[in-house]
């Protein structure tokens, strides 16, 4: 694998592979890799000829008061990481190669921001939208890998690949747990070790609800309570949203129907923690006596 750090390099790089036919595969991330950017790393190995990972903690997207300084960072252990999973180019700019002093152009997310991460993270998706628009015209991927773990992003990257126009595949890849379920994040190693214990429980709430609306449950309003109910009760932590949403529109929904995400976010200590589940729904109504034999939701 080799380490680029100018954009010059990469384009040129991208240019000479691309003249041979190959296709290329991105996953872009912000480092301190874990086994769910892997997980998107193997992805796009099967997936495309060459593979490139980037890895850039993009200031656009930190608000003040959030964790930029002190992101965790461990470039050798990434590097090792991304060769082992087999990424054939590592781009690793610093932030005056990717913005120079001060960008003198930047995008705005209008759809699928007012909810979720978006509602208190202000301009963090325009930063996301920003960097990733950059990336993308560096990289000129055929393919680019995110994870659901971030479903508000694969929905707000979707509209930014369609509305740019920009000749990419979104290969949306499903969220990598620990094994007691939490989440795989950076940001994990940011609890403490009771907290920590406490943490399965975010999953725990999201398969209650699961399991309700297995059940016939189609309230989203009921499924917004079980979950906040069992957050509250299990962990300890501060919510700052339980939301059910029509997916990726992430628009409001009276009654469960197509597909819809489960989403929440919660604070410990020191550690701000997302998590989700996305789930399509077969109305009962509007099934035949015959398929309500079948599994439902
Ligand atoms: P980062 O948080 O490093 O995540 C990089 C990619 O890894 C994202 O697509 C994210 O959804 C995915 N990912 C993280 N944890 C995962 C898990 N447990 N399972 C599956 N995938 C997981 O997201 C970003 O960086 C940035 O916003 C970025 C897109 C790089 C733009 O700066």
């Amino acid at each position: 694998m080799k380490t680029i750090t100018t954009i010059h390099d990469m384009q040129s790089t991208v240019r000479m592979e691309k003249q041979t036919g190959k296709s290329i595969g991105f996953v872009p991330t912000m480092g301190y890799l874990h086994e769910g950017h892997m997980s998107l790393l193997q992805k796009a190995r099967e997936m495309n000829d060459i593979v490139v990972l980037s890895i850039f903690v993009n200031p656009l997207q930190f608000g003040p008061g959030e964790d930029l300084e002190t992101y965790p960072r461990d470039l050798i252990h990434d590097e090792q990481a991304a060769e082992n999973s087999g990424a054939d180019y590592l781009f690793y700019p610093t932030i005056h190669e990717m913005y120079g002093d001060e960008p003198s152009v930047t995008a705005v997310v209008k759809k699928r921001v007012n909810c979720l991460c978006g509602r208190n993270r202000i301009g963090h998706f325009d930063g996301v939208a920003t960097v990733l628009t950059k990336l993308f015209n560096i990289i000129q991927p055929d393919r680019a890998y995110f994870g659901l773990k971030d479903a508000q992003q694969v929905a707000v990257v979707d509209g930014l690949i369609h509305d740019f126009n920009f000749p990419i595949e979104l290969v949306p890849v499903s969220t990598v747990r620990e094994e007691d379920g939490l989440a795989k994040s950076s940001r994990n190693v940011y609890l403490l070790q009771d907290e920590r214990v406490r943490a399965r429980e975010l999953y725990q709430a999201l398969l209650k609800a699961e399991e309700a609306i297995d059940s016939g449950e189609r309230d989203p309003e009921i499924i917004l309570r079980t979950v906040s109910n069992h957050i509250i009760s299990e962990t300890g932590a501060d919510i700052d949203y339980v939301e059910v949403l029509a997916y990726p529109e992430l628009k409001p929904v009276k009654k469960l129907e197509g597909k819809i995400i489960i989403a929440l976010a919660v604070k410990f200590q020191k550690a701000r923690l997302i998590d989700n589940m996305i789930v399509t729904i077969k109305d009962r109504e509007h099934q035949s006596a015959f398929e309500q034999t079948g599994k439902e939701a």
